[in-house]
């Protein structure tokens, strides 16, 4: 939506009572705290309701239409009981599957969406040769599909679906995260940053980034790691701002839900955002 003039200056006044509300913030499960994490830095003043779907994960294995009625289940909770003033869609498979949905069913709930870093990583290759680490939904998916297309002139990009790694980084199982990420990194051939090399990563589910330092161990510091948080925070407050909706006075809070384990919920919120 592009406002300006007295478009933007009534947009502020009829959204005066709104900009209170919290920012729903969904995933799967721990995932989108690297996006929250962003979201907190970008926006300190502006409240948070994190909504963690861990019982119904991982979603990267599921079908589409699973993974598109959970998202618009988790949306019509957060507006009924949170009464959200926007929302963060801080997972790549559930924005492949659903966010055209979220938007054809909000259509005044300003949706932000997340895609596998494709544009920022064919901007910064210099081999022109880029890996994309995803789940198997997210690759597979026409969103993701018709993103690579358009980008087919400027990189060429290797795919990795990456079966059970979202799952080890929720389980924070460091030895299966290891071993995955080896095994994973190993199917493409090969890092580096020489003609024909593939110089460049994409981490494009928000579980990967809490693996960034095994990447960077195994793959070494020449690789560039591309992920989106700080892309869809700026997004957020572009998307927040134009409708008059930001929050400049608010305390940064953050308030919790989970379909899964509480306490897994709280010692990665801990351990990732010293929340
Ligand atoms: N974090 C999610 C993503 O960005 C999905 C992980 C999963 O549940 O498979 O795709």
């Amino acid at each position: 939506m592009n406002l300006s003039g007295a478009g933007l200056e009534s947009a502020r006044q009829n959204a005066g009572m709104d900009r209170d509300r919290p920012i729903g913030v969904f995933d799967s499960g721990v995932g989108g705290l690297s996006v929250l994490r962003a979201l907190r830095a970008e926006l300190p003043a502006e409240d948070f309701v994190y909504f963690s779907d861990a019982g119904h994960a991982p979603y990267g294995e599921k079908d589409e239409d699973f993974v598109s009625g959970r998202s618009l289940a988790i949306a019509v909770d957060l507006l009924e009981q949170h009464r959200i003033k926007g929302l963060v869609v801080a997972c790549n498979t559930a924005t492949a599957a659903a966010v055209h949905l979220l938007r054809a069913q909000h259509t005044q709930l300003p949706v932000v969406g997340v895609e596998p870093a494709l544009k920022p990583a064919a901007a910064l290759t210099k081999t022109g040769q880029v890996a994309v680490l995803a789940t198997r939904g997210t690759l597979a998916s026409a969103k993701f599909q018709s993103l690579q297309a358009s980008l087919r002139d400027q990189a060429e990009f290797s795919l990795v679906p990456c079966d059970g790694l979202a799952a080890a980084i929720e389980a924070d199982d460091q030895h299966q995260v290891r071993a995955l990420c080896r095994r994973y990194t190993l199917e493409v051939c090969c890092f580096g940053t020489a003609p024909g090399e593939i110089d460049t990563l994409v981490l494009g589910c928000t579980h990967y980034p809490f693996a960034a330092e095994t990447f960077r161990e195994l793959l070494g510091p020449e690789i560039q790691l591309v992920e989106t948080g700080e892309p869809v925070a700026r997004q957020t407050r572009r998307l927040l701002e134009a409708q008059g909706l930001l929050n400049a006075a608010g305390g940064g809070n953050v308030r919790w839900q989970t379909t899964g384990s509480p306490e897994a919920l709280r010692a990665a919120a801990s351990r990732w955002l010293g929340l």
